[in-house]
């Protein structure tokens, strides 16, 4: 190999060695059984789309920091950057034939090239959950609290994570109130989401550029404000349409139980352009690590994307935060969790009995690993020990003598024997 090739993956990219693969089949496993358990069907999509689709206008950051390349016909092709495009160009293709609403699950491999901070990747998995065609604030609820459930599986409550929920409709009332027309909001929002990451004078420019006075930027500012639902209620003095939407998703949160779970959190904008109603995002407690997942209402994608107008809620949660979060509680699973029986012998004169025995135990439903070549006795108890195996079958001479195996239990040291014959051998 020429010296120049280094052994790590790009920056950013991600290689998976076991003990890795044991903390992300356990984030994915909760995923997955989550999604079931609220009625979802999974799909999935190719990695590769068409730069085309993926390109929106407008000062969204994940627009910079697509994966692009030209293929050998001269295609623009882009390497996913999130799921949401792509889920809406499958409904479209079938839009006549799918029967709404539909609620689908997804955990896809996802790239940014993004800036690496903390829990910040160029690769991640994401899991997306989706729901199309139903504008009840039943369909936020249900994802929300489909994310609280995996949560709650992976060990953490709502001591540990909370929703922070904002409406853009609700927003979008209020800037309506002070008198910004509706056509300068998506500009807005995506400015003010930068809200933290630049100055309010830089955030002021760019609103500026958006075309508000400056008496609609100042009271824009005041709008952010706000801390409480009702102090929202009072600034809006009427209950619309988006405010009734809104109060209606805190009603159900409390149906479910999970009002702990949720709070208002009139900073929550999200930075992608598509989301017209209720936004949120899951933090930590401490806030000390970015959005753990994020989503929102989206109603007017499938339209501009060139589909029938629909109605849509769905988030992201991604795979590299919460790891994060589990590792900073100790939460992990412990990797040698899924290791079960180890069978081992002294001589080859031991090795065929011990294939048998393996076979048997298999079949009986374990997970056993045999060694490949024979060994001694402390070199299997030392090796199985440091991996962390549950159980372990040394087999020497005179357990061929007595025609019996010792299946032992490596935590306690305690022996249970059978007979060969009872294992078919
Ligand atoms: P997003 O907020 O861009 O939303 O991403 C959702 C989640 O994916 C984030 O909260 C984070 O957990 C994870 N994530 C995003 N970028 C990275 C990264 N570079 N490294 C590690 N993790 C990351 C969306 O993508 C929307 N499409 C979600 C959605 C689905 N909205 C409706 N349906």
């Amino acid at each position: 190999m020429p010296e120049s090739i280094s052994f790590s993956a790009p920056r950013g990219m991600r290689d998976f060695y076991p003990d890795d693969m044991a903390v992300r089949n356990t984030i994915f496993d909760a995923w997955a059984v989550a999604a079931r358990r609220f009625g979802f069907e999974q799909y999935d999509a190719c990695v590769v789309e068409s730069l085309e689709l993926l390109k929106r206008k407008g000062g969204e950051e994940i627009q910079d920091q697509i994966y692009w390349f030209k293929d050998k016909s001269d295609r623009e092709l882009a390497l996913r950057a999130e799921m949401t495009p792509t889920l809406a160009r499958m409904i479209v293709a079938k839009q006549n034939e799918l029967t709404f609403p539909i609620k689908w699950f997804t955990m896809a491999q996802c790239f940014r090239y993004e800036r690496m901070t903390r829990g910040r990747k160029r690769e991640h998995y994401q899991w997306n959950l989706d729901i199309v065609g139903e504008p009840s604030a039943l369909a936020e609820a249900e994802v929300v609290m489909a994310a609280v459930d995996a949560l709650k599986q992976l060990g953490l409550g709502s001591n540990d994570v909370r929703v922070h929920v904002n409406s853009r409709a609700v927003l979008s009332d209020l800037l309506a109130k002070l008198g910004i027309p509706r056509d300068h909001h998506a500009a807005t929002f995506l400015a003010l989401d930068k809200r933290g990451k630049i100055s309010d004078e830089e955030i002021a420019k760019l609103l500026t550029g958006a075309g508000l006075p400056q008496n609609s930027i100042d009271a824009t500012f005041k709008i952010l404000s706000l801390t409480t639902l009702e102090s929202v209620m009072e600034a809006l003095g009427e209950r619309t349409p988006a405010l009734e939407h809104f109060l209606s998703f805190f009603d159900l949160m409390k149906l479910y139980g999970a009002g702990d779970s949720v709070i208002f959190d009139i900073s929550v904008i999200r930075g992608l352009g598509y989301y017209t109603g209720i936004v949120f995002e899951g933090f930590d407690t401490g806030k000390s690590l970015r959005a753990i997942f994020g989503g929102g209402r989206y109603d007017n994608l499938l339209g501009d994307l060139g589909g029938k107008p629909m109605t849509a809620v769905g988030l992201g949660f991604g795979d590299v935060v919460i790891a994060e979060l589990l590792a900073e509680k100790a939460k992990l699973p412990h990797p040698s969790a899924q290791k079960d029986l180890a069978i081992s012998y002294m001589e080859d004169a031991q090795r065929d009995t011990a294939i048998r025995a393996a076979k048997a135990l298999r079949d009986g439903g374990a997970n056993v690993d045999i060694a490949l070549h024979p060994e001694k006795p402390k070199h299997f108890f030392a090796r199985t020990g440091k991996v962390g195996f549950r159980r372990g079958i040394y087999i020497g001479p005179d357990d061929m003598t007595k025609g019996t195996i010792r299946i032992k239990n490596l935590a306690d040291r305690t022996e249970q024997e059978v007979t060969l014959s009872s294992l078919g051998i």
